[in-house]
């Protein structure tokens, strides 16, 4: 490794105040309390929300963030939009915006848009006035420091740039935990006094230990990896609920015994609708996209698989669902219990229940969508993304609360498996449905012995009843 002086750091700037930029940035400011932190954003909207004093309109929703942010924010936190100032006077930026997959062009469909990353590197090289390290913190393809660098380091000026691979594995809806307690920090880096700053800063509250030190590509393309292998069990699992449920096998008895195995591990075997969130997909589709530029097709196909059974699981379920609704849903009333992708957070980015709603609307139903942390202008806009009339739309509806939703339904389908479905009396509440009435339990949130076969319908994903 290379060495360099650098100032001591006391100013950090990070661009991107989304669910990766301010939980992380809020717990480095919550554990360093010299460190003098900024977040910036363009989106003056969710900047607004993240200096509101109402603290339950913050932009992005964790169980333990608000009260970090009541701690921090307006001491050593602070939420910008002034991006040049951000930059200027910081002496270690984070980049955390966010990497989609590209929507035209080469690689459409597969490549990550580093558009955004583009831009961030370009203000930190017009707007950084000294030696300055560049962290990258979204998730990136493998080589992308590459691209900072070249970006960075092209100009006359007297100023260096060490450009680290910082990779996030927080979990929305445990991020504050997550970021407390990781299970690793990786820091990938060439020049050793720059990556030992940004250790120095993790070293306050994590154990020297679980901070990994690794070249840059190594821990770009750790991230990828991490998420591919996590995408890869739930798939996995997922078909063998299917099997299960023609078979009479039990998922959950299946899942422990494979899980008690400590090669394979009980983490990530939980079967349901099909792994949802901003990242598992963009991620697999970026490595198969690295895999095909490389010239490695297999290696491609073999990611593609993940997806291909991800979608899979979601139609499935759909086609469940209509089947024992005699083959069609028109001018049924379907109630969907949870809409956010996964529970504790309300985040609706590639939620199976998406494609799931969205099935169940071709086929002429109309849905009565409760989720106690989404709201419904975010339901409309996944499910009608161009229309803008929503109120005239009689096929959707916002239920405010469960029995809302559950009223004269036909069926309800469980999607996310927030806590408060799992204590529900389903035999009180099937005297409000339609007869024959369904429950379909797509997260195994109900208990089999809770229901009186008598009185409502039960499908469980995985099980044969
Ligand atoms: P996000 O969309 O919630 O937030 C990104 C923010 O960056 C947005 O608010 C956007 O306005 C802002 N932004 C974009 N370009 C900008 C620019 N040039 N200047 C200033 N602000 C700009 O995204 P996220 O979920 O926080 O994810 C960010 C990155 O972290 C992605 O690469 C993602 O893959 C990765 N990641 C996400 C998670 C997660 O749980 N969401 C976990 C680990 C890693
Ligand atoms: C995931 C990873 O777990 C994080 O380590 C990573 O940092 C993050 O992606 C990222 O890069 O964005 P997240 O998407 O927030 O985190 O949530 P997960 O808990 O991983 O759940 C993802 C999806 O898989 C959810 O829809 C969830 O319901 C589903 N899932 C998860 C299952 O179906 N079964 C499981 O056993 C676990």
């Amino acid at each position: 490794m290379k060495k360099d002086n650098f100032f001591k750091i006391n100013k950090i700037c990070c661009i991107g105040a989304g669910y990766v930029g301010g939980p992380t940035m809020a717990v480095i400011a919550k554990m360093c309390r010299d460190l003098e932190i900024t977040i910036v954003d363009l989106d003056k909207n969710k900047i607004d929300l993240w200096n509101s004093e109402k603290l339950d309109e913050l932009p992005v929703f964790e169980p333990g963030l608000c009260e970090i942010i009541n701690e921090c924010r307006g001491k050593n936190l602070s939420f910008s939009t002034n991006i040049k100032e951000a930059i200027e006077s910081s002496q270690m930026i984070f980049i955390a915006v966010n990497t989609p997959t590209k929507e035209s062009g080469i690689g459409a469909g597969e490549a990550s848009d580093l558009g955004y990353v583009e831009s961030c590197a370009r203000d930190i090289s017009l707007y950084a006035k000294d030696n300055t390290i560049v962290i990258e913190k979204s998730t990136i393809p493998v080589k992308t420091a590459d691209i900072i660098n070249k970006i960075l380091n092209c100009s006359s000026s007297d100023r260096k740039f060490h450009i680290l691979s910082n990779p996030e594995f927080l979990s929305e809806g445990s991020a504050i935990q997550d970021l407390l307690k990781p299970n690793r920090v990786l820091i990938g880096g060439d020049n050793e006094k720059a990556v030992d700053g940004l250790a120095n800063i993790y070293n306050r509250w994590i154990d020297n230990k679980k901070i990994i030190k690794t070249n840059v590509w190594s821990a770009e393309l750790s991230k990828l990896t991490s998420n591919a292998f996590l995408a890869q069990r739930i798939s996995s699992i997922n078909t063998i609920s299917a099997i299960c449920e023609k078979t009479g096998a039990n998922i959950n008895e299946v899942s422990k015994s494979i899980g008690l195995d400590k090669r394979i591990g009980k983490y990530f075997l939980q079967h349901g609708p099909g792994f949802g969130g901003s990242c598992f997909k963009k991620d697999i589709l970026n490595l198969i996209y690295i895999s095909k530029f490389y010239g490695l097709p297999e290696v491609a196909e073999y990611w593609e698989k993940v997806l291909d059974i991800n979608n899979w699981q979601k139609k499935r379920i759909s086609r469940i669902v209509v089947n024992n609704l005699f083959g069609t849903l028109k001018n049924k009333k379907i109630a969907i219990l949870g809409f956010a992708f996964k529970a504790e957070t309300n985040d609706t980015r590639e939620s199976s229940a998406i494609d799931i709603c969205k099935d169940l609307l071709e086929e002429g139903a109309y849905l009565s969508i409760y989720d106690p942390k989404v709201d419904f202008e975010k339901i409309s806009q996944e499910l009608l993304p161009n229309e803008n009339l929503i109120n005239d739309n009689m096929n959707i509806l916002s239920a405010k609360t469960i029995a809302m939703a559950v009223d004269d339904a036909d069926a309800v389908i469980i999607l996310t498996e927030w806590d408060e479905f799992k204590d529900i009396c389903w035999n009180d509440f099937s005297e409000i449905m339609r007869k024959p009435s369904w429950l379909f339990d797509c997260r195994d949130v109900i208990q089999l012995n809770s229901i009186d076969k008598g009185k409502i319908n039960l499908w469980k994903c995985g099980y044969s009843i």
